[in-house]
C-alpha cells in the first residue's frame, strides 16, 4: 500500500517550528546567560548535578527507546503505526528531560572559556532544534491512512527520517561524552 502523496501543508509545519525553534533557542541562550549571574553554593551545586543526572537518565532513556523503535519501523519489523504511538508516548519525557538538563545545566556553572564546553552547548541546542523536526516527522507520520511500512514513505520522507535518528544520536552522544569528559579530575584528562 503506497503512503498517502498528500503532504503536510508548508504553512501549517512552518506555524509549528519556526516559534519551536525559537523557543528552544531562546531557552538555550537563557540557560548560558543565567550561568554570569547564577553562583550556587556546594550544597545547591550538588543536587544540581544530581537533577543533571537524573535529567539525563529520563530525557536520553526516552531517546533511545524512540530510536530502537526507529530502528524497528527501518528494518521492517514494524510498522508506522506502533512506531508513532510509542514515539507520541515517549516524545514528552525527552522533552522533560532535555528541559530538567538545561535547567540543571545553568546551575553547574560550565566553564564557558573552554571551547569542549561550547561543542557540547553546541552539541545541546542541536539536539533541541532537531527535537523540533523529529515533532514535525511524526505528526506528518502519524497522519498517514493506514499502518504505511518505511518502503512505502516518499524518498525525502525517508532521508528526513535517516537524518533525524541520525542527528539525534550524534548531538545526544556529543554532550553525554564531552560532559561526562570534562567532568573527570584533572589526572584523568
Ligand atoms: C542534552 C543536554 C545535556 C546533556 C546530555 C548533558 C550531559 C552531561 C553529563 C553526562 C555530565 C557529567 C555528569 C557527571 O559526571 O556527573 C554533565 C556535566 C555537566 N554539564 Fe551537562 N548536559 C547537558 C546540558 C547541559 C547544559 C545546557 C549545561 C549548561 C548550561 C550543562 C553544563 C554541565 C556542567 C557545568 C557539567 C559539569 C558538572 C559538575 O561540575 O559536576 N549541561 N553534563
Amino acid at each position: 500500500m503506497a503512503a498517502d502523496d498528500k503532504p503536510l501543508a508548508p504553512v501549517r509545519a512552518l506555524r509549528f517550528a519556526l516559534p519551536a525553534a525559537l523557543a528552544v533557542t531562546l531557552v538555550w541562550a537563557g540557560a548560558i546567560a543565567a550561568t554570569f549571574y547564577l553562583h550556587p553554593g556546594g550544597g545547591l551545586h550538588l543536587t544540581a548535578r544530581f537533577g543533571h543526572l537524573l535529567a539525563l537518565a529520563a530525557g536520553f532513556g526516552a531517546v533511545v527507546v524512540i530510536d530502537a523503535c526507529g530502528l524497528l519501523f527501518l528494518t521492517g519489523r514494524q510498522g508506522a503505526a506502533q512506531t508513532m504511538r510509542v514515539v507520541a508516548a515517549a516524545d514528552p519525557i525527552v522533552w522533560l528531560g532535555y528541559a530538567g538538563l538545561v535547567v540543571t545545566g545553568a546551575l553547574l556553572k560550565p566553564d564557558l572559556s573552554s571551547t569542549l564546553t561550547w561543542l557540547k552547548l553546541g552539541a545541546v541546542l542541536v539536539t533541541g532544534l532537531n527535537g523540533v523536526h523529529a515533532r514535525l516527522l511524526t505528526r506528518e507520520l502519524s497522519a498517514l491512512p493506514g499502518d504505511p511500512s518505511f518502503r512505502d514513505l516518499r524518498p525525502f520522507q525517508r532521508a528526513r527520517l535517516l537524518l533525524s535518528g541520525t542527528v539525534s544520536q550524534a548531538a545526544w552522544w556529543t554532550a553525554i561524552v564531552v560532559g561526562f569528559w570534562h567532568n573527570l579530575p584533572p589526572g584523568y584528562q
